[in-house]
């Protein structure tokens, strides 16, 4: 129980920090097209690229500390956020997606430099997250974390291992309250006698 508490205000303040640091992108309606299409099993684009986005603060926390290994949370946050914004359903078939695990990077790419303002770590994150399958060796330690947290997600939602499904809800619920449109149901209420 003790346990299940710590472990649940540790995710209380990963969800707040990463709601914090990616903020303009989760509230835009961009980036809520993601909700759209399905990523690995049941689980949507934009709820993978939330729990890659927490997996990669949890990896950068872990070197700060044991480290000392000074890692920009900010981009790390905004490029996982993003690294899959390539906006289509790829497990459709005959819309040319046939080599989708390949050029899904630079077709993310090119929709996120449209759509936001990225800067070049933010930008390498994106187009190099799938190393090593395609062969663009990342040129900053931001763009390795989310590679492996991007990997260790895919892993957990192809074999229905829950990791994420709580940060996926902090991050709706402050959606939610951040646009106003939360209304908390508190049932029927039966007046005492
Ligand atoms: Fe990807
Ligand atoms: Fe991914």
């Amino acid at each position: 129980m003790a346990l299940h508490f710590a472990k649940r205000i540790t995710e209380y303040r990963l969800a707040k920090d990463l709601f914090t640091r990616g903020k303009s992108i989760i509230l835009s309606p961009e980036a809520q097209v993601m909700k759209r299409f399905t990523q690995h099993g049941e689980t949507t684009v934009f709820e993978h690229c939330v729990a890659v986005a927490k997996y990669s603060l949890l990896i950068a926390y872990s070197l700060e500390k044991l480290f000392r290994i000074e890692i920009d949370k900010d981009s790390l946050v905004r490029g996982a956020l993003l690294h899959d914004y390539f906006l289509y359903d790829w497990h459709e078939k005959g819309q040319g997606r046939r080599f989708h695990g390949f050029t899904h990077p630079g077709v993310a790419l090119k929709n996120a430099d449209r759509d936001f303002d990225l800067n070049e770590i933010e930008k390498d994150i994106i187009v190099k997250h799938m190393f090593p399958l395609t062969p663009f060796l990342p040129s900053h330690r931001e763009s390795f974390i989310v590679s492996l947290a991007d990997k260790w997600c895919a892993l957990a939602e192809t074999f229905k291992i829950d990791v994420s499904s709580y940060i996926i809800y902090r991050v709706n619920f402050s959606i939610a309250l951040t646009n106003g449109d939360y209304s908390i149901d508190y049932g029927e209420t039966v007046a005492e006698a």
